[in-house]
């Protein structure tokens, strides 16, 4: 582990968010249990299930700070997160060189993927690992662009146009109302995609849940039940995220103070269909 961020008391993970392939990724992070990506793959599949259940083309899905393909290897293999932590952290394939892991990973995942699976296209900053992602079959799209600071390319906004479905794990935070406002848009004669989230309880998801208003998306949060993200790295990263989520008014002492980050689960959509069903009952069979 390599510093923390001053704003949010975070560990510093970049070091690890963009290499040639996954193996430093998930042994760095399985040695803090991190589980978010597994925990919301129930909660997806819901969201999906619903949104299929108004029939026509199959489902696109956009996957916000993507990474190496996590949640797509979830999504659209059937495969447990287990299973890539003890297929990337494990002693068997540490000696492959990337070139190697890459023609194994893509016999590896074109064996498992399901054959109604998802469409995922996947955005990240980190160029390599989208692109592993995406050279292994993961993802069907992705994009390398950071709309924190600019505006999507012509290609990310071709995709942005057809997306139905928003998802991420563990990227709020890093992006912000700049970037979920320039992917979700209105387009015209469809409503704007649904966008399902997984935010850490330190962070506010207000000016989030605003922007996309402008695009006629209500917002939701999940209740009763917020879903463990990782173990801490170290004191100070527990003590911070103490300190932030009693500022926002939440009681640490069943979540944080057991020594791991939590996140609660944000779902926005269109009036019509958060009317029809709140996201509660939606989501009544896979909330622990
Ligand atoms: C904790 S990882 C989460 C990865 C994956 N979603 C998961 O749950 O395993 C955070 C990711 O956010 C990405 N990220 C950071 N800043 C970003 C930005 N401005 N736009 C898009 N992705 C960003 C990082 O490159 C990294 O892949």
């Amino acid at each position: 582990m390599s510093g923390s961020d001053a704003e949010t008391g975070k560990a510093d993970f970049s070091h690890i968010y963009d290499r040639p392939d996954p193996r430093d990724y998930f042994r760095t992070l399985s040695r803090y249990d991190y589980e978010i990506p597994q925990r919301a793959q129930p909660v997806f599949e819901t969201i999906f299930s619903a949104l299929q259940a108004d029939g026509g083309e199959p489902l696109r899905a956009l996957d916000l700070c993507c990474s190496y393909g996590v949640n797509a290897a979830l999504l659209r293999c059937g495969l447990h997160l287990d299973d890539l932590v003890k297929r990337y952290a494990g002693p068997e394939l540490a000696d492959l060189s990337a070139d190697e892991m890459y023609m194994a990973d893509k016999d590896y995942y074109a064996d498992r993927v399901l054959p109604d699976a998802v469409h995922v296209s996947g955005l990240d900053v980190a160029a390599n690992a989208v692109a592993y992602a995406c050279r292994v079959g993961l993802l069907d799209n992705g994009w390398a662009e950071n709309l924190e600071d600019g505006k999507p390319s012509t290609e990310l906004a071709r995709e942005l146009d057809l997306v139905d479905v928003v998802i991420t794990t563990g990227g709020i935070g890093y992006i912000t109302e700049r970037t979920l406002g320039q992917v979700v848009r209105t387009r015209p004669g469809r409503p704007a995609p649904w966008v399902a989230a997984f935010v850490l309880r330190q962070f506010s998801y207000e000016a989030i849940s605003a922007e996309l208003a402008q695009h006629g998306l209500v917002t939701e949060q999940l209740h009763g039940v917020s879903f463990p993200q990782r173990r801490f790295a170290s004191d100070s990263e527990r003590d911070a995220a103490m300190r932030a989520v009693s500022e926002r008014g939440l009681d640490p002492s069943e979540h944080e103070e057991t020594g791991r980050y939590y996140a609660d689960f944000y779902l926005s959509r269109p009036r019509d269909a958060a009317a029809r069903e709140p996201v509660d009952s939606l989501l009544a069979a896979v909330a622990p």
